[in-house]
């Protein structure tokens, strides 16, 4: 999730356990070959791939996922963060921002099932054969009439994986998610479909299950309400308790502090805190206590 779930939060989460993957924030391509410093940067867990994999310090593996719409530029990319040692390939058609929209990223891709067909195709010609390529989209733009379509030029083109968040670009995130939707695609297509959408606890998760036909999920702002959602849902955990979150804040200060991320740190806990709070009333307090605060040095004592 791009601008809250980092380096450092995968690695806080996957200790915690119950995830089997992680894929990064999107990277967002544009007309070159991205560098090296620049993937290190939005996946550090690349840095030591070679030697360990390109995993989570738990060891859970970590995806690079891209953001583009010139095939060539993505195969050149996704051939890049291979060879960097990225466990696949995750390809953004679900974007919705603005910006990322007007410059024909993301979402607005969904309208065009030949040009994802495009992307992918440059993608699995340009990546070694066994390299997963995974993709991400919504139901469609401004409605789901191509959803079927899209999917099928997706798996048409050679991809491994896709996963569907159960919405349409103009649905944003409003609920309900149409998993219904998710069982429609997964009748039209062989390969594996990830669920997406509005699993926040572990009912959400066995409904989605039941109506999607899948038993593979995608977790997003779920993972930041309930730090312990992966095991909630994958291991019957309960929920973790709010004097066990209060110490992983504790310890993402350590994390987040840590080598001159600290200006970050602000904006960074105050955003988790806002997720947090849809689960436990005590983070509500906390960040009425920290929204002012401008300083790490400043919250990490209030959160003392
Ligand atoms: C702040 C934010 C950032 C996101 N960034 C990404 C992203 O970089 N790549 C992506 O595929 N999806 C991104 N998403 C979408 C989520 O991955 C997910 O599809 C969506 O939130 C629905 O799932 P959820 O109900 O489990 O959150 C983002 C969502 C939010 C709220």
């Amino acid at each position: 999730m791009e601008g809250v779930l980092d380096h450092l939060m995968r690695d806080l989460l996957t200790k915690i356990g119950g995830y089997d993957l992680c894929i990064t924030e999107f990277v967002r391509v544009v007309e070159h070959v991205i560098s090296d410093k620049a993937y290190f940067r939005a996946c550090p867990e690349l840095k030591n791939a070679n030697a360990y994999g390109c995993t989570t310090q738990a060891g859970t593996p970590v995806r690079v996922q891209l953001l583009g719409q010139h095939p060539n530029c993505m195969g050149d990319n996704a051939a890049k963060v291979i060879e960097l040692g990225s466990h696949g390939v995750d390809i953004n058609f679900g974007c919705p921002a603005k910006m990322v929209n007007k410059n024909r990223g993301g979402a607005i891709l969904l309208k065009d099932p030949e040009n994802l067909y495009q992307i992918v195709s440059a993608i699995k010609n340009a990546v070694p054969n066994d390299a997963i390529v995974s993709a991400k989209i919504r139901l469609g733009y401004e409605d789901k009439n191509l959803a079927i379509e899209n999917s099928q030029a997706i798996e048409a083109a050679g991809a491994s994986e896709l996963t569907v968040h159960a919405r349409t670009k103009v649905e944003g995130y409003k609920p309900p998610a149409h998993w219904q939707w998710i069982a429609k695609i997964k009748q039209n297509i062989n390969i594996p479909v990830i669920a997406n959408g509005d699993i926040f606890s572990a009912e959400n998760a066995q409904k989605c299950r039941e109506i999607s036909g899948c038993e593979d999920i995608m977790i997003g702002r779920g993972a930041l309400m309930l730090p312990n959602l992966g095991q909630v849902v994958k291991q019957q955990a309960s929920a973790m308790p709010w004097a066990e979150v209060q110490q992983l804040l504790l310890d993402y200060t350590q994390y987040e502090t840590y080598g001159d991320k600290s200006k970050y740190y602000p904006n960074r806990i105050k955003q988790w805190l806002k997720y947090l709070k849809l689960e436990y009333g005590e983070a509500d307090k906390l960040f009425q206590e920290v929204r002012c605060l401008k300083t790490a040095q400043n919250i990490i004592d209030k959160l003392r």
